[in-house]
């Protein structure tokens, strides 16, 4: 496995890491099971991975407590955890509240990377005291790095403007080949600063690993309502997958496998996508270590750029 600094300067994490969501119960669909989703964990981690990402948000914790069992089995040190405390939980006491009760479902003294899930637009809890009790927690040794996600640049030179001895390592967005909105101002100016992004959906959900079409889609809560898989998109995604397919074949990778080289172009991001299986979570891993050429690189941009999606 390859690892990558968190930020400037950061903790060194996989180049690679792994999303949890998938074991919070079966928003992901019926043939989720708690037992797959551990070994997933586990495998990973035999691979090399060790970051590993969940929420207090993922099945109202259940993720949270499947990775406690695979922590128990592949020992703490082995694992970078990272967790989010929830967008409904940013008030000073509710953070602190949010962070010691997801200690105690991942059975650990403390979090590699507490993240605020997503700015909260509903209760305008300032910023500032969301921040200023990330910071205390950090003081306090209960978080080693903050951490947050879906922050747009504006959010993130407030949160930072609040933190007085820590900053923040990285910002997890959303980020793939056919959802780029980042690149415009978050992934710029991250890159600048030295926050690393980490990217969700890094498969599109599961598109770019050329399984679905319009004839084959996902009945599950979290992607059946998806713009990506709207047959409109799939169709537009199509010569994507068949370009991912003859490039990764090339290398002896799977397009999935390809798309997540992709992002790795840019050395600040980290893809963690989500597996619900030991053989998913190894394909996975096996996307880091190489790397598509200058050439592969400017062929798929060229294709890119001729992608429109139906987002409406
Ligand atoms: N911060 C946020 O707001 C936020 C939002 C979303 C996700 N996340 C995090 O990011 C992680 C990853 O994102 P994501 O789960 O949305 O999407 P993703 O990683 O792009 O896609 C995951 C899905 O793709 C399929 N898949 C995975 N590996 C595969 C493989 N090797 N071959 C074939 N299919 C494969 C699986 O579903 P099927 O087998 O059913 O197709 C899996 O559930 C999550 O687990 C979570 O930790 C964060």
């Amino acid at each position: 496995m390859e690892y990558v600094s968190l930020g400037r300067g950061g903790p060194d994490v996989s180049a690679v890491g792994l999303g949890m969501w998938q074991a919070g119960g079966k928003a992901w669909g019926s043939d989720v099971r708690d037992a797959e989703c551990r070994e997933a964990m586990e495998r990973a981690v035999e691979l090399g991975i060790n970051l590993v990402d969940t929420a207090e948000a993922y099945g109202d914790g259940h993720s949270e407590r499947v990775m406690s069992r695979a922590i128990r089995n592949v020992g703490r040190d082995h694992v970078f955890v990272a967790t989010k405390v929830g967008g409904w939980h940013l008030r000073a006491d509710d953070v602190k509240k949010a962070c010691a009760a997801s200690l105690k479902r991942l059975g650990v003294r403390e979090i590699d990377l507490y993240q605020v899930h997503w700015p909260d637009p509903w209760s305008q809890v300032p910023l500032r005291e969301t921040m200023k009790a990330l910071e205390a927690l950090h003081r306090a040794g209960q978080i080693r790095n903050i951490g947050v996600s879906n922050f747009a640049v504006r959010d993130l030179t407030e949160a930072r403007s609040h933190l007085s001895r820590s900053d923040i390592a990285s910002n997890q967005v959303r980020y793939n080949m056919l959802q780029r909105e980042v690149e415009a101002e978050v992934l710029p100016y991250c890159k600048r600063e030295g926050i690393a992004i980490l990217a969700w959906s890094p498969i599109g959900k599961g598109v770019l690993t050329g399984k679905y079409h319009d004839g084959k889609r996902p009945k599950d809560r979290v992607r059946a309502e998806e713009d990506l898989f709207k047959p409109t998109n799939l169709r537009a995604a199509a010569p994507l997958i068949r370009e991912l397919r003859k490039t990764g074949r090339a290398h002896g990778k799977t397009p999935g496998q390809t798309a997540l080289a992709w992002l790795r172009r840019n050395r600040n991001v980290i893809p963690i996508p989500g597996a619900k299986r030991p053989s998913q979570a190894e394909e996975n891993a096996r996307a880091a270590g190489w790397s598509l050429s200058a050439r592969e690189l400017r062929t798929l941009g060229r294709l890119l750029r001729r992608i429109r999606l139906d987002t409406f």
